[in-house]
């Protein structure tokens, strides 16, 4: 029997988390072999909050693959970290670095290295009009953690609890360019569809893969947390329904999230899932499910880059049918990370 294959137009990664140093040069490899692009989240400890700290972020990630040469085509495009004290000269500055294509806002705690976020985004008109002003996009961890009566809201919620918050910014700055990141929910999705070509979204492998059952198949699986978390089966169902229809708001941002093994498997363990290893693939693998692989260029290759406003990369990369097992584990600096699948079969891999 002939094996199964696509080729697509190089895609980018319009959402990942490299974290620095060791750890970056551990992880960065899997990116940079497949994607053209990808935007880099400034959720670091401390944040990239300055242009001059995301410049030098990106210089040391450049560094890092510069001594691989297959990696060479690899281009990172950065974001500054919002905080209560981010003045609108800190975004015109970041607007005139054409490394620099978004302002990340994480409502303060909403998520891993969060602590530094926005506690009032009642608080940034100023710096939205300097944004959509000077051509900066808004990208959003969209979830809301309290509500107006001071009480805690419940964590499925939390997405579809931001969409009141989301829509004021909307009203009220109709020409600022927003992604909302790491859709969860239908109701997320059946917004960002109903306000234009201003709003997007991406979308990860993993909440087109998994609903919020696989947190606890056979016991709790630390590996599949991550914020937002995973949501009902008829959320997931819309996810991949928004993904293939070749509608141009929603595209690929895997949400790629390392985390040592031990931060995981622990008491209190981080949110993140690891899928730079095989973004690609698993992507295939969701779209192959609703017999859409014809939109996967679409999705991964040039809806993003033309919302970012930036060419559609050139060359090609394909996909095989050919399952392969994933590593139980990969290195991750001095320690090991655990990849999504680990252990467990991915049903497509990119040709060499
Ligand atoms: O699961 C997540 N992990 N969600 C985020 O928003 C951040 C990320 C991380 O940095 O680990
Ligand atoms: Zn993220």
């Amino acid at each position: 029997m002939t094996q199964r294959t696509i080729t697509l137009r190089r895609p980018d990664d319009w959402h990942l988390h490299l974290r620095d140093g060791e750890e970056m040069r551990s992880v960065l490899r899997h990116t940079a072999q497949v994607f053209g692009r990808a935007l880099i989240m400034p959720n670091l400890k401390p944040p990239v909050r300055q242009t001059c700290d995301a410049l030098n972020y990106r210089r040391r990630i450049c560094q890092a693959f510069d001594s691989s040469p297959e990696c060479g085509h690899f281009n990172p495009f950065m974001t500054i970290y919002l905080t209560d004290d981010t003045s609108t000269t800190d975004i015109v500055i970041a607007a005139t670095s054409e490394r620099i294509l978004a302002a990340k806002l994480y409502p303060a705690n909403a998520t891993t290295n969060s602590a530094a976020g926005v506690t009032d985004i009642g608080k940034l008109d100023p710096i939205f009009r300097a944004m959509a002003k000077n051509g900066l996009v808004l990208s959003i961890h969209g979830e809301t953690l309290i509500n107006a009566r001071g009480k805690e809201i419940d964590i499925f919620d939390r997405e579809s609890r931001f969409i009141e918050t989301l829509d004021l910014i909307i009203r009220k700055h109709p020409g600022l360019r927003i992604v909302v990141e790491h859709v969860t929910t239908r109701k997320m999705v059946e917004f960002v569809q109903a306000a234009g070509p201003n709003v997007a979204a991406t979308i990860t492998a993993h909440h087109l893969l998994y609903n919020r059952n696989a947190l606890f198949t056979g016991g709790i699986r630390p590996h599949h947390y991550c914020l937002p978390v995973l949501k009902r089966e008829e959320d997931r169902q819309a996810l991949l329904a928004a993904a293939t229809s070749g509608n141009p708001q929603f595209f690929l941002g895997t949400d790629s999230a390392p985390h040592a093994r031990g931060t995981k498997e622990t008491a209190c363990g981080c949110a993140g899932c690891y899928t730079a290893h095989a973004a690609l693939p698993l992507y295939a693998e969701a779209f192959d499910t609703v017999g859409a692989l014809e939109q996967l260029e679409n999705f991964a290759s040039h809806f993003g880059a033309d919302f970012y406003r930036l060419p559609r990369n050139t060359g090609t990369v394909t996909l095989i049918q050919k399952p392969w097992t994933v590593p139980l584990t990969y290195p991750f600096g001095n320690n090991v990370l655990v990849p999504l699948r680990a252990g467990e079969e991915v049903l497509w891999q990119v040709a060499d």
